[in-house]
């Protein structure tokens, strides 16, 4: 029975020229870079220049992901951005990077889901494509937290970068079996009752300021791994696929050890995990298209191949999506 599925026709990534190691940051606050590649596996991250915003960053990993599907904007139904660093409170910074990208129809929109966005995105992306009300769409995970980190907290500063990643997805029909290229699943979780385990102490509702990002980062990792593995182990049970069926993991990156504890516990080889953290640290929504950036321009995602993301973050906010490049 033939159906449509979610085809990913390109990727593209984009980083801030700045990078900033961990030998620098020991210079701005108590810490060394002994201690955040042990705790972390960190090395370095990218920060955003002055006036460079996460519009920006966007705007130029979409334009790497429309011209490596080799799609024009005329053809984007829908951009969706997965971001919790807006350029403003709103309009939403899709729209701005619409218009950076000289889109004139169609919509765009925001994603809020902290570390979780870029998932969030995708499966949104996936069901209205499915639905039949789009055909191709720009999904975006795009962060500036070096403007909401607090530079005089080390237990926080020391994980977070800038960047972006796109993917531009298609609808096409597709046989309907398992070799199907595409989204074959996605799972979406959140529970507020962890809200105050990673939030940001400022809005326009509360404060009427921005804030800063504040995190209890044992309490969040204590949850980490079992969330994670829970919520794949459910795309598991819906697909009929197993850890062994996995070409390629591709994790939300935050912590080294976060991802190597989940892999093992998956029983997903380590050679088949995609590691980005030591140099782009936690970009949040956009760790995972970034991975997924980095992955297919050093040859190793091929089409496919069955790749496996996973996410977890504020909120608690987490999911996994299973499909094939
Ligand atoms: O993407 C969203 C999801 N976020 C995450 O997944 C983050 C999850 N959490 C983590 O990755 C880890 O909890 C951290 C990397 C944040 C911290 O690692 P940890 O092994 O949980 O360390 P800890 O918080 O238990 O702190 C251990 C010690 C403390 O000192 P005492 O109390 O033992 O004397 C901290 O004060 O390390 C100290 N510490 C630091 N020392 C040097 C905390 N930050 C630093 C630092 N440099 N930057």
């Amino acid at each position: 029975m033939s159906l449509v599925r979610s085809v990913v026709l390109g990727v593209g990534g984009y980083l801030p020229e700045k990078t900033l190691t961990n030998a620098e940051l020991s210079t701005m606050v108590d810490t060394s870079d002994e201690w955040i590649t042990q705790r972390t596996g960190i090395k370095e991250r990218h920060i955003a220049a002055k006036g460079e915003l996460t519009s920006d960053l966007a705007t130029a990993a979409a334009r790497v992901a429309l011209a490596n599907a080799g799609v024009s904007i005329a053809e984007i139904d829908l951009i969706i951005l997965a971001t919790a660093t807006p350029d403003n409170t709103f309009p939403a910074s899709a729209v701005t990077v619409q218009e950076k990208l000289g889109m004139r129809h169609g919509a765009a929109f925001d994603i809020q889901a902290v570390c979780s966005g870029f998932v969030f995105a995708l499966s949104q992306a996936d069901a209205m494509i499915r639905s039949g009300q789009v055909k191709k769409v720009i999904v975006i995970g795009a962060e500036t937290f070096s403007r909401i980190v607090d530079w005089t907290d080390r237990g926080t500063c020391v994980l977070f970068g800038d960047g972006a990643g796109a993917v531009v997805l298609s609808g096409e029909p597709q046989p309907g079996d398992t070799h199907d290229r595409g989204v074959h699943a996605s799972r979406l979780r959140s529970d507020g009752h962890y809200k105050e385990m990673l939030y940001v102490d400022g809005g326009p509702s509360s404060t009427g300021t921005v804030g800063h990002l504040r995190m209890e980062g044992r309490e969040v990792f204590k949850h980490a791994v079992g969330m994670i593995t829970d919520v794949i182990e459910d795309v598991f049970a819906t697909t009929g696929f197993s850890a062994a069926d996995i070409d390629w993991f591709v994790p939300h990156q935050a912590n080294m050890r976060i991802i190597d504890a989940s892999a093992k516990k998956l029983g997903i080889e380590s050679e088949k995990v995609i590691r980005t953290v030591s140099l782009h640290g936690n970009t949040s929504a956009a760790s995972i298209p970034l991975a997924l950036s980095v992955a297919s321009a050093d040859g190793r995602l091929k089409k496919g191949d069955l790749v496996l993301l996973e996410s977890m973050g504020g909120g608690f906010t987490w999911g996994a999506i299973l499909l094939r490049w």
